[in-house]
């Protein structure tokens, strides 16, 4: 299927951050089988990349990012692309657009950037695999979003007192590693009180980070998400962080849910509404007043994601390719 060798491609350029000269290849690959499926080419200010069918029409985009999460897996982001890419050329509707947004794992910078400068189209529909363990149990092979949480990325430094490793007696010292291990514990716990919310500290940095160093100072990251304003706000402060600062929760455009509704439903397939945990640029195009959706696909190997071991089949992708067509149809009409 050309969709997985084009998967292959991208996954051979190994890890792609955003704005790094692998995930500028990766759009270099990407704007040449645009191009090959005779669609016009544009690069924004930003670097997103768009590809459209030439004409007039109902401007309505798919798509999804190219860039990945250190050691992530091989569909985060890049199926919405190639699929996208499938079910314009299947359609070939003048108006229809692929679009690759630029950094969206480290918090949406592109599709950020072409909210607030650049056109925007007058619907956006997103394939991406769910990242998650729900269709699998319901057995399920594609689900529609109904909404995507809200997150909060904030950064916490802590200090203590460096000192030498060897000489310090252990009851005089102010270690910052500890005090930040005794924090990252006490976040953990608050996200188990608040219902459907989840805090994760992903990055720690150790200064002046030597192995026979007691540490001085440490920062670390802390990523907090949760359906709604209120939850995100009431953890944000249980944790000692800033509440009010992040990205909305945001609402799929009904139209936009309808049509993936009856595109799933058109393939005989149980219709299964979910909110996605994970954030996504369709959220942020939602967020800027562009009617917006998505498709889940199914994830094996238990939902896992930003790990090697993502997984969807090769025939939960044909139907997702199918479902997106069925969709964009609907749409652009
Ligand atoms: C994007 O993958 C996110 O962190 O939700
Ligand atoms: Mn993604
Ligand atoms: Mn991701």
């Amino acid at each position: 299927m050309r969709v997985l060798d084009r998967l292959e491609q991208l996954a051979a350029i190994g890890d792609r951050i955003g704005y790094s000269p692998e995930e500028d290849a990766a759009h270099e690959l990407a704007a040449g089988w645009f191009r090959e499926a005779g669609l016009e080419v544009e690069v924004d200010d930003a670097g997103n990349l768009l590809g459209r069918r030439p004409g007039d029409g109902r401007a309505v985009w798919t798509g999804s990012h190219l860039d990945t999460v250190p050691s992530g897996g091989r569909y985060d982001g890049a199926l919405g692309v190639v699929a996208g890419l499938e079910a314009v050329e299947r359609l070939g509707l003048p108006g229809l657009g692929v679009v690759v947004f630029r950094d969206e794992e480290r918090g949406c910078a592109g599709s950020r950037a072409r909210c607030d400068s650049r056109a925007l189209p007058d619907a956006f529909l997103e394939l991406h695999v769910e990242q998650g363990p729900r269709l699998l149990n319901a057995d399920a092979p594609l689900g529609v979003v109904t909404a995507i949480v809200g997150y909060s990325r904030q950064t916490v430094t802590v200090t203590g007192r460096a000192g030498h490793a060897g000489t310090t007696p252990m009851a005089g010292r102010d270690d910052a590693l500890c005090t930040a291990a005794e924090r990252v514990l006490a976040i953990r716990d608050a996200a188990q009180r608040v219902p459907e919310a989840v805090a994760t500290v992903g990055t720690l940095t150790v200064e002046p980070g030597g192995v026979n160093v007691i540490p001085g100072a440490v920062s670390f990251t802390v990523d907090v998400r949760a359906p709604d304003r209120a939850r995100l706000d009431e953890l944000l402060a249980a944790i000692g962080l800033q509440p009010g600062l992040g990205t909305e929760p945001a609402v799929m455009g009904p139209d936009v849910v309808a049509a993936a509704r009856a595109a799933v439903e058109e393939l005989g397939l149980p219709v299964v509404e979910l909110p996605s945990g994970a954030g996504h640029d369709a959220g942020i195009l939602a967020s800027a007043g562009v009617p917006s959706g998505m498709l889940f696909v199914r994830s094996q190997n238990g939902g896992v994601s930003h790990n090697p071991d993502e997984l969807s089949s090769p025939e939960d992708i044909a139907l997702a390719v199918d479902a997106l067509t069925g969709a964009l149809r609907r749409l652009a009409s």
